[in-house]
């Protein structure tokens, strides 16, 4: 492995490492009760489990040698005694054991029914800019992989590492006990196994990391390539997407082996030490009791007060052998351990995540005039909304909602080194209707995405009916915008519900009216089932111009003041789009309106056509002032320039 590789992997474990408190914390904060409990049941089975030794040790010295040199009838009650002793403490390590495995089944899966709602709902609260930066079958994996890696790791692996550390700390206060000299040859075993295994164990738990970002990849790509199946069909790229695929996998395959490998070495190597130990204390022990039973003036020396009876060695040996196994254990529980760790790294990833910030404090509301003609809050929908500020002073204003909408000087880049909109200034007075047209990649989508605030502007303003729409709340905002996103979105249910989609208390009348107006109405009534219709994934069962009357529908359902519609009628015929405009004309009447279009006929009719070139606005005015100042717009309209 070449240098920086290295450095990577020492990152990796030692943030890996970091992880374990971290999903401790969150597993107690959900499950504190629950958890007390469950670690109590688990000292009581692992005390259970690791006294073996104690009974063994009691058996020999206190009923089998007294027995046989005075027969048995003289120890039959201590005999008695142990067997009363040891069913009590192997029952209650049953119960024990039982009642703690039927607590994690449930909170194990209560858990995970936790993460994923506080993943989900953190996604949710993630800025656009999130979903630019990561692919989706990346962040899906980390609900499907990841979480199942955490799973593995709560339900099965963090109740074995503690009953396993109990184990053995048990283990070496018994040893210490019967024999300091023969627990200290145990010991110095231990520290080889454990030098052994920090060695092995982190370079495992690099790789487990590595393992979990590569199947990330590979979700990643298999998305991809099955939302892109028909571009790979059109372009006969079948093999190319087998060959990056095979690519892939074998990047997550060999991450894999080697994460295994480093996995599976470590516990035939402790397994071998651990028969090597065996083997020392046997003949140490057979030395010891030796000089022990006979008296001998050695015993006194090294074995201070202690008497190394027969028993003593025996149950040390099952000891140490157990005491090995489960340091053994250990080593193979650091890879689940890595495994998990490496999960739960993405799965935090994600969870602190920054979320889209909102310091909007401006509100949007139901208003009624009162007789003087001021504006007061109401309850019920009166087609009147305001602006509702609050003030330091504690006093509240409404503004009339009226969809007055500027930018001043507006600058804007998606990533801070490449600007992609120039002071860019537009004034829309309300009820009127403004169109962008430009080149492909001009910058008009983008000005759009900031007028919804899915990204804010570097420098500059926008004000909303004189609000500084960075005071309005996001939703608020949002709320006052019908917007027909330039690619369509619709989502599995009814016809319907997609365009209920844009509000939810919508009666059916509603639906059926928002419908007209996108003329979408008449198709819709032709599908099987009409309104019930299911569409699936998308809307794959429908045509994209069909696609795209929902998607108005859906915003002209909405009902909002201010419409933004980002090349709506790209995709429908002429003479639909004629009767969408028509509706589109009607909706838009009394509401401030943002058109983006590629065809001028649809732009043609409006108050102010702003022309955009590489984020610039080179030209503005109407159409007739456009056509008298022969500019740019002049050449588009008389097909002298072409706008792609
Ligand atoms: N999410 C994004 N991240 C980074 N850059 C982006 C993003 N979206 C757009 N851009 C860049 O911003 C510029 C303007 O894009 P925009 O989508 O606003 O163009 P447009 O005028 O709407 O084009 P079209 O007519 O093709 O829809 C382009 O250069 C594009 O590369
Ligand atoms: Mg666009």
């Amino acid at each position: 492995m070449p240098g920086p590789m290295r450095g990577r992997g020492a990152k990796f474990s030692k943030e890996s490492l970091k992880m374990i408190p971290k999903l401790l914390k969150y597993l107690f904060h959900y499950y504190k009760f629950s958890m007390a409990i469950v670690i109590f049941c688990i000292v009581i089975t692992a005390v259970a489990g690791a006294s073996n030794g104690l009974f063994l040790e009691r058996i020999i010295d206190d009923v089998i040698t007294p027995g046989l040199k005075n027969g048995f009838d003289s120890v039959k009650d201590t005999l008695i005694f142990w067997m009363i002793v040891m069913i009590s403490v192997y029952s209650v390590g049953v119960l024990a054991g039982l009642v703690y495995t039927q607590i994690m089944a449930y909170v194990g899966q209560g858990f995970l029914n936790h993460l994923r709602k506080d993943m989900f709902s953190k996604m949710e609260s993630l800025p656009i800019k999130y979903f630019d930066r990561n692919a989706h079958g990346d962040i899906m994996s980390r609900y499907t992989n990841d979480v199942d890696a955490i799973r593995q790791f709560i339900t099965q692996t963090l109740l074995q590492v503690i009953n396993t550390a109990i184990t053995i700390v048990y283990l070496m206060f018994m040893m210490i006990f019967f024999s300091i000299w023969l627990a200290l040859i145990s010991f110095a075993g231990v520290f080889v196994i454990l030098f052994i295994i920090k060695n092995i164990g982190s370079q495992s738990a690099k790789f487990f990391m590595q393992q979990q970002i590569s199947t990330g990849k590979v979700e990643g790509y298999i998305e991809e390539m099955m939302n892109g199946q028909k571009v790979i069909k059109v372009f006969n790229h079948e093999e190319e997407a087998k060959k990056d695929f095979v690519k892939c996998n074998d990047a997550l395959f060999n991450d894999a082996k080697k994460a295994n490998y480093y996995g599976n070495i470590l516990g035939p190597i402790l397994n071998n030490f651990g028969n090597l130990i065996y083997i020392v204390i046997a003949a140490v022990g057979f030395v010891l009791s030796y000089f022990s039973a006979y008296n001998l003036s050695l015993e006194g020396l090294i074995t201070g007060s202690t008497v190394i009876t027969i028993g003593i060695v025996a149950s040390f040996l099952g000891m140490s052998k157990q005491f090995s196994q489960s340091i053994g254990q250990v080593s193979q529980q650091i890879s689940m351990v890595a495994l998990a760790m490496a999960g739960a790294k993405r799965v935090f990833d994600l969870l602190n995540e920054e979320p889209e910030k909102d310091d909007g404090y401006v509100t949007l509301v139901h208003a009624k005039r009162t007789e003087d003609g001021t504006l007061t809050e109401s309850t019920e929908r009166t087609g009147i909304w305001a602006w509702k500020h609050p003030h330091q002073d504690g006093s509240l204003t409404y503004t009339l909602l009226k969809g007055d909408i500027v930018l001043e000087d507006v600058d804007f880049g998606y990533y801070p080194e490449k600007v992609v909109l120039h002071d860019v200034s537009i004034y829309a007075r309300p009820g009127q209707k403004i169109a962008f047209v430009g080149a492909t990649g001009a910058g008009k989508t983008t000005i759009t995405n900031l007028i919804n605030r899915f990204y804010d502007i570097a420098d500059g303003k926008i004000r909303y009916d004189g609000i500084n729409i960075n005071k309005i709340r996001k939703n608020d905002l949002r709320r006052s915008l019908g917007i027909v996103l330039q690619d369509t979105n619709l989502f599995t249910g009814t016809v319907m519900e997609n365009i209920r989609y844009g509000r939810l208390d919508a009666t059916d009348e509603e639906v059926y009216e928002a419908a007209k107006i996108a003329n979408a109405y008449d198709f819709i009534t032709r599908l099987p089932e009409g309104f019930q219709t299911m569409l699936t994934h998308d809307g794959a069962n429908l045509s994209q111009g069909q696609r795209q009357l929902l998607s108005i529908a859906r915003a002209a359902c909405a009902d909002a003041p201010v419409m933004i519609l980002d090349e709506a009628t790209s995709s429908i015929d002429t003479r639909t789009e004629a009767l969408v405009q028509k509706g589109t004309d009607q909706l838009m009447k009394g509401r401030t309106v943002f058109v983006i279009a590629h065809r001028l006929s649809t732009v043609q009719n409006s108050d102010c056509i702003m022309v955009l070139d590489h984020g610039r606005i080179i030209e503005r005015g109407t159409h007739q002032d456009l056509i008298a100042a022969k500019g740019t717009y002049y050449e588009l309209y008389t097909g002298a320039f072409e706008l792609e």
